[in-house]
């Protein structure tokens, strides 16, 4: 078997540099391998995996279940354009009408969170024939340009502006605000239930219901995008969890462990809304990412990851608190998917993290996140939990 040469990490760094568009802050490790819960950077230095990837690896790395499936599935049928059936592609359908809220059992297959946010976009209009979105301000829907319509920061939607679905952005966590805002225009309503990018806020189930009541009043859709809340805050959807069926789910990341897919769940009256042909992608569920997708689902459930994904989240909260730091104003969220918002900048917190040999996220200025595998133990939360205390000073 052919590997690549390995790099040194001056060699990978003016590769990606000179080589690729400059559009990532880039945070100086190199990483090349993992393995459950924790990643190895190019000078072989172990870290422990308080993000995976974004959000992404719930499984973590190098999970053998999921490596043997896709090893399987690779030396089996690894593409398969959607104008032929295909079996893995038919059990991941069934799979996902089983975690689908009831009535919202119609899927269509891509390959990233921004391609789900597009599709939504898209069924919407063409169900209500209608052009406005409302979302939410600190919303965060990815970045091609529809999603990016969405999407709230004027930093990512400036340059590009003007963006071909007009959107309003109003208060999250605020009915009064969606109130006055949804109209006899508005295709769509988007939020995210739990908002990731923002700092981690969660919906309160309460303004969920009246978004939907809100929505459905007007003659408009409610599309919830759970592409970062999906499967780690205790369940598979954080807003039917809050007893709310939406129109149109979005989601990604976590639903195959890191493999490339998007999903966009609707209802069968949207289904019916799009005539044979209104959409498609090459790559969209593909046998690959259907095996992909079916072992992390079956994986969740069978290991229990989504209760320990509640119990660890709650224990980290408590035990996040309780190291009494000066700098932390609040610890949020549910399940995998924490916010510590900080009374000063995240960075020098970020880096003191990783130099001591942990991996977090930022999110807003003031807020890490936290989005680890839904492997953790005891040991990785022990583990995090050192670390934090030694780098705020508690
Ligand atoms: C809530 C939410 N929506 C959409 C997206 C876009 O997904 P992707 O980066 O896969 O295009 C993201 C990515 O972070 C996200 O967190």
């Amino acid at each position: 078997m052919t590997a690549p040469a390995s790099l040194s990490l001056t060699e990978i760094q003016r590769i990606e540099h000179d080589h690729s568009l400059p559009l990532y802050a880039k945070r100086e490790i190199a990483l090349v391998r993992g393995e459950g819960a924790y990643l190895y950077d190019s000078e072989g230095r172990r870290y422990l995996d308080a993000m995976s990837n974004y959000g992404v690896a719930v499984l973590g790395h190098a999970d053998p279940e999921f490596v043997a499936a896709l090893s399987d599935q690779l030396a089996t049928l690894s593409t398969g354009h959607q104008s032929f059936y295909n079996d893995q592609r038919a059990a991941l359908l069934a799979k996902l009408a089983t975690i689908a809220p009831e009535g919202v059992q119609r899927a269509f297959l891509s390959n990233s969170g921004a391609e789900a946010i597009e599709a939504a976009l898209k069924f919407a209009r063409a169900t209500t024939g209608r052009l406005k979105v409302v979302a939410a301000k600190r919303g965060y829907h990815g970045r091609t340009m529809g999603a990016l319509s969405a999407t709230a920061d004027v930093k990512y939607r400036k340059p590009f502006e003007p963006l071909p679905i007009p959107a309003t952005h109003v208060s999250f966590n605020d009915l009064d605000a969606l109130e006055a805002a949804v109209d006899e225009e508005t295709a769509a309503v988007i939020l995210e239930p739990v908002q990731g990018e923002a700092g981690i806020y969660p919906a309160s189930p309460e303004y969920l219901k009246g978004a939907r009541e809100i929505a459905t009043a007007k003659g408009a859709l409610l599309i919830a995008d759970e592409i970062q809340s999906g499967f780690r805050t205790g369940s598979p959807f954080f807003i039917v969890e809050a007893g709310v069926t939406p129109d149109l789910i979005a989601t990604a990341k976590a639903l195959a462990n890191g493999f490339p897919i998007g999903l966009t769940l609707a209802t069968d009256a949207i289904a019916e809304a799009m005539p044979g042909g209104a959409h498609g992608t090459t790559f969209g569920g593909n046998p690959l990412a259907c095996r992909a997708a079916l072992v992390t689902l079956h994986a969740l459930e069978q290991r229990g990851l989504y209760a320990r994904a509640e119990m660890l989240g709650a224990q980290i909260i408590e035990r996040i608190e309780g190291l009494n730091s000066p700098k932390v104003r609040q610890v949020r969220g549910k399940g995998l998917m924490l916010g510590l918002e900080l009374k000063e900048r995240v960075t020098p917190t970020l880096r003191g993290l990783q130099e001591k040999g942990v991996l977090a996220l930022p999110a807003s200025s003031t807020a890490l996140r936290f989005l680890p595998p839904m492997i953790w133990e005891q040991e990785q939360v022990d583990e995090l939990i050192a670390v934090l205390g030694e780098v705020l000073g508690a």
